[in-house]
């Protein structure tokens, strides 16, 4: 019996040794030799048959090789255990002492900085901003700055038409008649209108089938040329520099007579003529006139007693000058990597 006992320890002793795998195993060994049918167990309830002289005696021995057994057991798990943490301590290490991840932080897109700061420039004249829906009738798009239906101007800013009398606005002039229209006949008027135009145009480095513009007029008794020449040389001062060169060339939109494309001195040869002024020494910056006496007219002006300028310009354009850029495509891409630039 003593044998037997000995070799049971002996056997679990070993099996508690090589259990080096999970603390999973070690449960097992205890279940195998202490569990209520474990083989220590079992001697144990048999007691009751051997002689009284050698119950207390078996009895005593096999509750010591229990108690060592248990001792066994609960040294190896508290390795296992041990063993388990310092590799988890090693793979999931956590430096308290990092910096924080700081969120990406946006900023506002070159056009919006460009806008921005044209409207400044014209708030510190007097002007006030105004807005008109992209979605416009024709009448205010078209019509009401003198282009009738079958006017063959009418070419020249092909749209996109949702019906036949409304479509995307392809100019931001209709401001101008909704301005007109909101203000007693007359009325003196000084009012910027930035926003988005569409056009069935092409998609390449100097054209966009939408893109932004700035259209502008002041009405009052007695407004000349000068007053639109003197006004637009201030702006353009201060947006490209107090040395930039200003000329007006005549040309022709039919709301407005005479008519003028504004040239600026070409911003990066200085005038002396390059690629990008295609020799020229000028560069086109945006289009201008004397308001059209049938366009005062139609939105309840008398041009017997006031008279107005107005012009119109590209504000890709203006950015792509001011910053040097060379594709108008790069404003739409969404690449960073040109974005973060700004
Ligand atoms: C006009 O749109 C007139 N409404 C401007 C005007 C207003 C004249 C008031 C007189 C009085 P134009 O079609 O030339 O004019 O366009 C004005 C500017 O918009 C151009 O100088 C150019 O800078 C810009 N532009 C025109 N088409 C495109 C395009 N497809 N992509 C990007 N910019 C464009
Ligand atoms: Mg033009």
């Amino acid at each position: 019996m003593e044998e037997k006992i000995e070799q049971l320890k002996q056997e679990a002793a070993n099996a508690v040794k090589q259990a080096v795998a999970s603390i999973g195993d070690l449960n097992d060994i205890r279940v195998k030799y202490l569990g209520k049918k474990g083989e220590l167990t079992t001697i144990l309830r048999g007691l009751g048959q051997l002689s009284k002289e050698d119950r207390p005696r078996i009895g005593q021995i096999v509750n010591e090789a229990r108690q060592q057994l248990e001792q066994l057991i609960a040294e190896k798990n508290e390795e296992l255990r041990s063993a388990e943490l310092q590799k988890r301590l090693g793979s999931e290490k956590i430096d308290v002492t990092l910096a924080g991840r700081r969120p990406a932080r946006g900023h506002l897109h070159p056009l919006t900085l460009t806008l921005m700061e044209i409207k400044d420039i014209f708030m510190r004249m007097g002007f006030s901003v105004e807005e008109g829906p992209e979605i416009e009738k024709d009448y205010y798009n078209f019509e009401a700055l003198n282009l009738p239906k079958d006017h063959p101007a009418r070419d020249m800013q092909d749209s996109f038409y949702i019906t036949e009398d409304i479509l995307m606005r392809s100019q931001t002039s209709p401001v101008q008649a909704r301005t007109m229209e909101n203000h007693e006949p007359n009325s003196p008027i000084r009012m910027i209108a930035p926003g988005r135009v569409y056009r069935r145009d092409d998609y390449d480095a100097t054209h966009s089938p939408m893109f932004t513009q700035i259209e502008g007029m002041v009405i009052d008794k007695g407004i000349s040329l000068a007053d639109l020449k003197g006004t637009l040389e201030t702006f353009l001062k201060q947006i490209f520099g107090e040395k930039v060169k200003v000329r007006l060339r005549p040309s022709f939109f039919p709301f407005t007579e005479p008519s003028a494309e504004v040239d600026i001195s070409c911003v990066m040869c200085k005038g002396a003529g390059c690629r990008v002024c295609k020799g020229t020494g000028w560069l086109e910056i945006l289009g201008a006139g004397m308001i059209h006496p049938n366009v005062l007219r139609m939105s309840g002006y008398d041009p017997e007693k006031v008279s107005g300028f107005a012009f119109g310009m590209g504000v890709e354009r203006i950015t792509m000058l001011r910053y040097g850029i060379d594709d108008l495509r790069l404003f739409y891409d969404n690449d960073l990597r040109f974005l973060k630039q700004f």
